[in-house]
């Protein structure tokens, strides 16, 4: 029997949807964790870095389960859990501090993903990678570092022509939000995501996963944005389904989905689970947005959903990630 601390987010009462979701994960991990024999505690990760150390030192964990998905109620900071876990020298799951800084910050990820020659679409950021302008018509805006479709509706879709359009563009969204954004090439096509967990020979990927759009008026974007993703009800909630049977004729795209999937895991050193997002544009090219690294383990969530594809049970998946986090 193990003692295993769960780390994770500090959620406010006023908490939005994709950050209570947290607690969730704490629930469904607690109960993993007892059905594997382990005894559980619980956590929250807040600013005080002295009184976490504290805490944490008190409580004596074998393995600190991580769930920091966001400090402050910024994705930005989830790399200060980590970097803490590290001081104190204690073994913790899934990935490591460098690339939990880098994943969160997606022009980084896309310089990385770019260099290790791994198709990402063209973006700008107003800090000087302009470089990266191609005349894309449709643009999508979006903030740098944060996740779960944070700050993403319909207006992140922008018809532009010419960069100082994108730039003013940029600008506006930026006051708006009060977050850093960049504006990406808008790939007009389907979405599918790869989820990945560790296991003893190398890592496991598990069955591709399509994202459909049903009866989306022409005229609106096919968009994961913050309401498909969080708010129950509305038309964006209801109208997203994921799918994981993949036609015959997919077979070819899928296998190049879980070959791009692993090249990013290897990439960017990820570790226990993650979980790659893409859109395949209409000659069948896929382009990853993002690297998920530490994705949402909700039961209902995609990680889970694609386990469950998988045929491996949720509980075994958090042993394996609990095993590989006393891996070196
Ligand atoms: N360049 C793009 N082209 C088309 N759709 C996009 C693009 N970028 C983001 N999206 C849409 O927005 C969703 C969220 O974007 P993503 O980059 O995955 O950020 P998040 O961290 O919020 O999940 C995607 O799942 C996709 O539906
Ligand atoms: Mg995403």
């Amino acid at each position: 029997m193990k003692k295993i601390l769960i780390l994770h987010t500090d959620v406010p009462a006023d908490a939005g949807e994709d950050e209570l979701d947290c607690l969730t994960q704490v629930r469904a991990i607690s109960e993993a964790i007892l059905s594997l024999g382990h005894r559980p505690s619980t956590l929250p990760f807040g600013m005080d870095l002295g009184a976490n150390i504290s805490r944490i030192r008190e409580d004596q964990p074998d393995i600190v389960f991580n769930l920091v998905e966001t400090l402050a109620g910024k994705g930005s900071l989830n790399h200060f859990a980590t970097a803490l876990l590290d001081f104190l020298r204690l073994p913790y799951t899934g990935c490591r501090t460098d690339a939990m800084f880098i994943t969160s910050n997606k022009p980084l990820t896309k310089k990385m993903l770019r260099q290790g020659g791994i198709a990402t679409p063209d973006w700008i950021t107003l800090k000087g990678e302009a470089q990266n302008f191609a005349p894309a018509d449709v643009y999508f805006l979006k903030p740098c570092r944060e996740d779960a479709s944070v700050g993403l509706d319909d207006r992140c879709v922008l018809q532009a022509v010419g960069l100082e359009a994108v730039q003013n563009a940029l600008r506006e969204r930026q006051e708006e939000l009060g977050l850093d954004c960049f504006a990406e090439a808008y790939i007009d096509g389907r979405e599918f995501n790869i989820a990945l967990l560790a296991s003893d020979q190398g890592v496991r990927v598990l069955p591709p996963a399509e994202i459909l759009f049903l009866d989306y008026p022409p005229e609106k974007r096919k968009v994961l944005d913050y309401r498909a993703k969080w708010v129950e009800n509305s038309f964006e909630y209801e109208h997203t389904i994921r799918s994981l049977s993949i036609a015959p004729q997919d077979e070819r795209l899928a296998d190049r989905l879980r070959e791009i999937a692993l090249l990013c895991w290897h990439l960017f050193g990820l570790r226990g689970y993650a979980r790659v997002d893409f859109r395949v544009d209409g000659s069948g090219v896929p382009w990853v947005l993002e690297v998920n690294a530490n994705p949402c383990l909700s039961p209902d969530a995609g990680f889970a959903a694609a386990l469950d594809f998988a045929g491996i049970a949720y509980t075994d998946a958090i042993g394996i990630i609990l095993q590989d986090a006393l891996q070196p």
